[in-house]
């Protein structure tokens, strides 16, 4: 056993993203010990997944108790991110909570001095931003990084997707109160902006954002429902809608510290109801000596372009990849890996820096990332209603 397989996992939530860490911890050998959601779904997802310990009722404060979990992964929604990541800190377990880190930054503010509390030897802590450890976003971030792009001009993109296209499309991030004020931006966009902050080397310091609501009422069921689950149109009610479904935004990025980022302007389209587009978030970094594209739905290609010699595509597990970059894939060339890859080598990431004291490079987002981008959401907000620039 290495000591990465001496730690054991804590899951809360067994929606659609929990089980998605589960899996990626059972594929890196983890052991995932304890699980906890509503006392029904709790117990079904320990049995599924052969996980010792169920906790029901959501009472995540008894699975923190429990001295066989190490590190808590924390899957439920927004709304209670704060509260479950401050009691994991207070028990002294390191935390993977997903994004967003919570619904304001009077809240998550709390989470950046809690982990500041714990110093040096305090508990690790990850937001789950997993799309750093797309191999290509870690090569696309080399790229900058070394000055294979030269200096860089303009980023471009968007994050579009169709699962709340139509009235009847319900979940509980189309409510503000469940989800935060920012649905489309917030939910997905922060994805897209993190991305981009990590491959630049630089954070997004002004915005000037519009955003709009294209169903301004919804029709929903009376229950809960599972993230990306059909529903029965006999049993819908109708509702204001207080969340956004598309926004533009318009982003100025610091200075990095390799000097080949200084004022960079980028500009995301971000939509929840744009019809055919599933999961993409395309990105195009464009600089003086040539351009990266890539696109989340082919994840294992990288389209280089160059003015005056032939584009390129680049292909992970071969050596258009560079090496630094060959540690965060598992699979040859060819063999596709994709959003649960990011996953586990995320989860990996975060572990091996918990097991070697804290000596691996945290390349994985930190409760200031977080709380960073739950500031550029109210930045954009704010910019979206005065038509102004915000400086975050
Ligand atoms: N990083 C990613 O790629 C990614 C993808 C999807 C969702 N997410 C994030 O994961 C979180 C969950 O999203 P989802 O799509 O799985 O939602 P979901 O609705 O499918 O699942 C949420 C789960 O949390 C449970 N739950 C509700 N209240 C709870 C409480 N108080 N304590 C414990 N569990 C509770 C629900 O019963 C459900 O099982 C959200 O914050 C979302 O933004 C991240």
């Amino acid at each position: 056993m290495t000591p990465l397989h001496h730690l054991r996992a804590g899951i809360i939530g067994t929606g659609f993203i929990g089980p998605v860490h589960i899996e990626a911890l059972k594929r890196l050998g983890i052991q995932v010990t304890a699980i906890c959601g509503s006392s029904k779904s709790a117990i079904q997802t320990a049995e599924m997944w052969g996980i010792p310990e169920a906790y029901g009722d959501y009472d995540h404060e008894a699975m923190y108790a429990s001295p066989n979990v190490d590190v808590v992964h924390i899957t439920s929604p927004n709304k209670v991110h704060v509260e479950q990541c401050l009691q994991a800190l207070e028990m002294g377990k390191h935390v993977i909570c997903e994004k967003p880190l919570g619904m304001t930054t009077a809240e998550t503010a709390l989470v950046v001095a809690a982990v500041k509390k714990g110093g040096k030897n305090g508990p690790v802590f990850a937001v789950n931003y997993m799309c750093r450890f797309f191999p290509a976003v870690l090569q696309m971030r080399a790229m900058v990084e070394r000055g294979d792009l030269g200096e860089i001009i303009h980023v471009q993109g968007h994050f579009f997707q169709d699962w709340l296209l139509h009235q009847t499309d319900y979940n509980w991030r189309v409510l503000a109160s469940e989800g935060g004020k920012l649905r489309a931006v917030g939910d997905i966009g922060t994805h897209w902006i993190d991305a981009v902050s990590f491959i630049l080397g630089a954070k997004a310091t002004n915005v000037f954002a519009h955003i709009e609501t294209f169903h301004k009422e919804r029709l929903r069921p009376k229950g809960e429902v599972k993230t990306f689950a059909k529903v029965d149109p006999k049993t819908l009610v109708p509702y204001k809608v207080d969340t956004e479904d598309f926004g533009s935004v318009l982003l100025k990025f610091g200075k990095a510290k390799h000097g080949y980022v200084n004022g960079v302007h980028a500009n995301a389209s971000i939509s929840q109801v744009a019809a055919g587009w599933k999961c993409s978030l395309g990105l195009g970094i464009y600089g003086t000596k040539g351009s990266v594209q890539w696109d989340l739905q082919q994840p294992n290609e990288i389209l280089v372009g160059r003015r005056d010699e032939p584009n390129q595509i680049l292909q992970r597990g071969t050596p258009g990849f560079l090496e630094d970059v060959a540690n965060f894939t598992d699979y040859p060339g060819g063999h596709p890996e994709g959003f649960s890859d990011a996953h586990k080598m995320h989860y990996r990431a975060v572990y091996e820096h918990i097991a070697s004291g804290k000596k691996t490079p945290a390349l994985f987002a930190n409760a200031e990332d977080g709380h960073h981008e739950v500031k550029l959401c109210e930045a954009i907000l704010q910019s979206s209603s005065s038509k102004t620039w915000v400086k975050v």
